[in-house]
């Protein structure tokens, strides 16, 4: 009943000339597809990515959005300039911009507001680090850092959100959590949600499974029933193996 959602975060790849290239490559492949598809492109190539997306049902995606709506953020950008720049989703709070900019439970939280009152939906990152699994805390971790992101939304507003469930461990390393795994970890966050905000949300919410989703994997997790989807790094840069994870994701 809840519908997939295959989104490919770029990082930092490509800038408007190969975007525009490989959404022409995309489009054709991925016509029929039965998930929301979305590419989460860099910022200077949203524009560029609008334009090549024309007559075509991908989404467009950001991959982070400051929590203010203008002012003195050197650097940062506002979710009005990113709707207005044709995004639709944006990424928040992925681990590296844990790791690599400080980003925190709370100032993910801020981020999350500031997008759905702008109007985007977010993709919401959670995952725990290798060592954090071997000492069983998984599930309390991605409890709270759910929890505390969707902090201040009302029900209907996180029943639109996407958590995007990603074993630090498993992102960009060729390693990927086990469908169980992946399913069990999913399960627990669509409990988290369920006991906070009820099961009216907990059912409508999407929550995808992130780290090392490629073609070879992808039928597997997504048999797994609480599996809604997948945030593809690697695997989105090359048209034919993102095509084949969208086009595998029934
Ligand atoms: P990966 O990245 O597919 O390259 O592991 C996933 C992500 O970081 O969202």
């Amino acid at each position: 009943m809840r519908v997939p959602v295959i989104a490919g975060n770029w990082k930092m790849n490509k800038g408007p000339k190969e975007a525009a290239a490989l959404i022409n490559e995309l489009k054709p492949l991925v016509k029929d597809a039965e998930a929301t598809v979305v590419v989460c492109v860099p910022a200077v190539d949203l524009h560029a990515a609008k334009q090549a997306l024309r007559g075509s049902k991908i989404k467009l995606g950001a991959q982070n959005v400051h929590y203010k709506e203008s002012g003195a953020y050197t650097g940062e950008l506002s979710a009005g300039m990113l709707r207005e720049a044709g995004a639709e989703y944006v990424i928040i709070g992925h681990s590296e911009r844990r790791q690599y900019f400080g980003e925190t439970d709370e100032t993910v939280n801020l981020r999350v507001k500031a997008a759905v009152q702008g109007g985007l939906i977010p993709i919401i990152c959670v995952g725990e680090k290798r060592e954090q699994r071997e000492a069983g805390y998984t599930d309390t971790l991605v409890t709270y850092q759910t929890l505390i992101a969707l902090t201040g939304l009302t029900g209907d507003e996180v029943s639109k959100t996407i958590i995007a469930y990603e074993p630090v461990w498993a992102i960009g390393t060729g390693l990927t959590a086990t469908d169980e795994q992946a399913n069990e970890t999913i399960a627990v966050i669509r409990e988290a949600i369920r006991a906070k905000y009820g099961k009216r949300v907990s059912n409508k919410v999407r929550i995808q499974y992130g780290g090392s989703m490629n073609p070879k994997n992808v039928k597997g997790l997504m048999a797994q029933p609480e599996i809604d989807g997948g945030l593809i790094g690697v695997a989105s840069l090359k048209a034919a193996d993102f095509s084949q994870v969208v086009n595998n994701s029934k």
